[in-house]
C-alpha cells in the first residue's frame, strides 16, 4: 500500500462525525513531494461541516504548498467514497490535472484524474 493511502486511512480515524456516523481522511501530495493529511469535521447546525479534502488542502496552504500531484481520499462507509462537488471544485483550484484516488474499508483504490470528475470546470471569471 502506497504512503499517500496510509495516511489517507490514518487520517479517516481522526474524523470528527457524531451526526452522519461517516468517517473520512484525505491525505495530499504536494509537488514538493510532502503528504498532508485532513478529516472530515462536522457541526451540530450541519451547515459548517467541512470535508476532509478541504482540511487536508488547508494544511498544505498553510506550509506554502499550493500545487499538487495527487489526493488520496478513504471512508468508513460501504464502497468509495468520490469527492463531493464543492471539494472537486476545491481541488480543481489547485489543478485540474491531479490524480484523485479513492480508497474502500478493505484498502482497495480507483483512481480518476480530477478533470474528467469536474469537466468543463468554473476556472476564472476574467476571461
Ligand atoms: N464528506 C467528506 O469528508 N468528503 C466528501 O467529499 C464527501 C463528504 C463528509 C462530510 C460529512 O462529514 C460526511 O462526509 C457525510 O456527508
Amino acid at each position: 500500500m502506497s504512503d499517500i493511502v496510509k495516511k489517507a486511512i490514518e487520517a479517516k480515524e481522526h474524523s470528527y462525525s457524531p451526526y452522519s456516523k461517516f468517517m473520512v481522511g484525505a491525505c495530499i501530495e504536494g509537488d514538493n513531494g510532502k503528504l498532508y493529511s485532513g478529516c472530515n469535521i462536522e457541526s451540530v447546525t450541519f451547515t459548517p461541516t467541512i470535508c476532509a479534502e478541504r482540511n487536508a488542502i488547508g494544511a498544505a496552504v498553510m506550509d506554502g504548498c499550493k500545487t499538487f500531484k495527487k489526493v488520496a481520499i478513504a471512508c468508513s462507509g460501504d464502497g468509495f467514497a468520490w469527492p463531493c462537488g464543492v471539494c472537486r471544485q476545491m481541488l480543481g483550484e489547485f489543478g485540474l490535472d491531479m490524480l484523485v484516488i479513492v480508497v474502500d474499508k478493505e484498502g482497495n483504490t480507483k483512481s480518476r484524474v480530477l478533470k474528467d470528475l469536474l469537466p468543463e470546470a468554473f476556472t476564472s471569471f476574467n476571461e
